[in-house]
């Protein structure tokens, strides 16, 4: 199976994703891109022996259409059989989540279907929430809201910040994202719950 991953920043889910996978073998990062040159993660990307590209989505302003078409060239050209959006921070059109349909997956840090959306963190604690955590589903054209792969679970603590929050998240996306990829290039399409 091969495997590209889209990201916009520090690509830390990619970095798990990727050395999961070179290190057991159960698919092959086949490609790293973003829509931001500067993002570090295209250089943790580099340093593994990925190949990265960087599309920036500024020059096209508002037409998505035109920047998801720059975006589709390495990706079409890397042959991927899944794509994983990892801290990939750009609204998708249908056309191009419909190309991907069934095969295409992201991470998302709350417990959908709870939060859709930005500052999941911050709105979990307003809320008043118990527990906060991370999504893996499939991307549909409807944002944050395609069938779920697996979720993790992290209690929220009376001195939470948004900022302690997200950090014990991510300790959990990073054990979550891997394991629902390992299951999902294998076939399986049982939800997980970490
Ligand atoms: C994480 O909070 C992840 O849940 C969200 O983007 C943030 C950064 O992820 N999707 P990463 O370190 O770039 O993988």
């Amino acid at each position: 199976m091969r495997v590209a991953i889209l990201i916009s920043g520090g690509g830390s889910n990619m970095v798990r994703l990727v050395e999961t996978m070179q290190a057991e073998g159960y698919a092959t990062p086949v490609l790293v891109a973003s829509n931001d040159a500067a993002a570090a993660g295209l250089d943790k990307a580099a340093r593994m022996g990925v190949p990265t590209a960087a599309i920036d989505h500024r020059p096209f302003g508002r037409d998505r259409a035109a920047f998801e078409a720059e975006l589709l060239k390495p990706i079409l050209a890397a042959r991927p059989d899944v794509v994983c959006l990892a801290g990939f921070m750009r609204v998708l059109t249908p056309e191009f989540v419909t190309r991907f349909a069934g095969r295409m997956l992201n991470i998302h840090p709350s417990l959908l279907p709870k939060y859709p959306g930005l500052h999941t963190h911050q709105r979990a604690l307003e809320a008043g929430d118990a527990e906060a955590g991370c999504t893996v589903h499939e991307v549909t054209p409807v944002l944050d809201d395609g069938p779920i792969l697996g979720q993790a679970r992290v209690a929220i603590l009376p001195d939470d910040t948004p900022e302690t929050l997200a950090a014990r998240v991510l300790t959990r996306e990073h054990l979550l994202y891997p394991e629902v990829l390992r299951r999902f290039t294998r076939g399986e399409r049982i939800r997980i719950e970490l």
